[in-house]
């Protein structure tokens, strides 16, 4: 299986977003790509922010198709590392629709080095996009959020419980997301609900480059036998961030198949 086999597109959802206001980022693909359909298929108005250009481009047309109940699409080309971008952004969204009900925080990266190779700028890089990108967005986004009795939902991974060899700054991002998503559930609530997903394995193309050998030992470590499926995880993100999940927060939602409960997973 590849990437490019993994249907984004849904059959049949209810209107939980009808009139509401979604931003994804790492919307260009994966998982991301895949929750901006299911958010725009359930109505929301999605705005997809990456720094892919193209794959953003794709990803707009495509959640604009699977779009529903008055749903739409949008695209923003945003580093989601850089803070300017994310307060260009929040002028757009205070000026444009002036609410927001859902931020997903989902870009990363991963550089594969154990600690005694990685260099410093790559930990740093790790560090940015993957963790302080989520601290500029609610720096940027929280008042609308607030406004809006918004929710936030953060994308961490089982890297974050799970040491597994060449990840250090990437395990670390993941881990610091859980404590983070704490944080800040108790600091904004009751107004804003945030929680985190933790996948597992799940196809997009972060796995493009992993062997066949490989691909294959991580579906046998897990209970369910197979990858998971971007739409998969996008289905839990849309409903920790609906109404369905009122009284969930501070939350984290391991979706891995069973990978973190099977003992030879490592
Ligand atoms: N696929 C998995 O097996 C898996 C497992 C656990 C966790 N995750 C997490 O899920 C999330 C999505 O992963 P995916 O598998 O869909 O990956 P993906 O590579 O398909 O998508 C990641 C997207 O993030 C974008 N991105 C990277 N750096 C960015 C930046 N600085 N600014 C804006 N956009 C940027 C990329 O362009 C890409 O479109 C990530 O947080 C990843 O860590 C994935």
């Amino acid at each position: 299986m590849t990437s490019d086999t993994v249907p984004v597109v849904v059959d049949e959802v209810a209107p939980r977003y009808r009139g509401r206001v979604a931003l994804v980022t790492g919307a260009a693909s994966g998982i991301g790509a895949a929750t901006a359909c299911r958010l725009a298929a359930e109505g929301a108005q999605v705005v997809l922010a990456d720094l892919d250009e193209a794959a953003l481009e794709a990803a707009v047309a495509a959640t604009g198709k699977a779009a529903g109940h008055g749903g739409g699409a949008e695209g923003v080309v945003l580093d989601v590392a850089d803070e300017t971008g994310w307060a260009a952004l929040a002028d757009r969204l205070n000026n444009g629709p002036g609410r927001l009900d859902l931020l997903h925080s989902n870009a990363a990266i991963a550089v594969i080095e154990p600690a005694g190779r990685l260099a410093v700028a790559d930990w740093d890089r790790q560090l940015a996009v993957n963790l302080t990108a989520t601290f500029l967005a609610v720096r940027s986004l929280v008042g609308l959020l607030e406004r809006s009795s918004g929710s936030i939902v953060l994308t961490s991974s089982v890297h974050a419980v799970r040491g597994l060899p060449g990840r250090p700054a990437y395990a670390a991002s993941k881990g610091a997301l859980l404590s983070l998503s704490r944080q800040l559930a108790a600091d904004y609530g009751p107004a804003v609900r945030v929680n985190t997903v933790v996948p597992g394995p799940i196809m997009s193309q972060a796995w493009d480059s992993v062997s066949e050998p490989d691909r294959e030992r991580s579906i046998r470590a897990t209970t369910l036998q197979r990858f998971g499926q971007p739409a998969e995880v996008a289905a839990v993100v849309a409903f920790l961030g609906s109404a369905d999940a009122s009284y969930v927060t501070g939350a984290s939602l391991v979706v891995d198949g069973g990978w973190s409960v099977t003992a030879d997973s490592a």
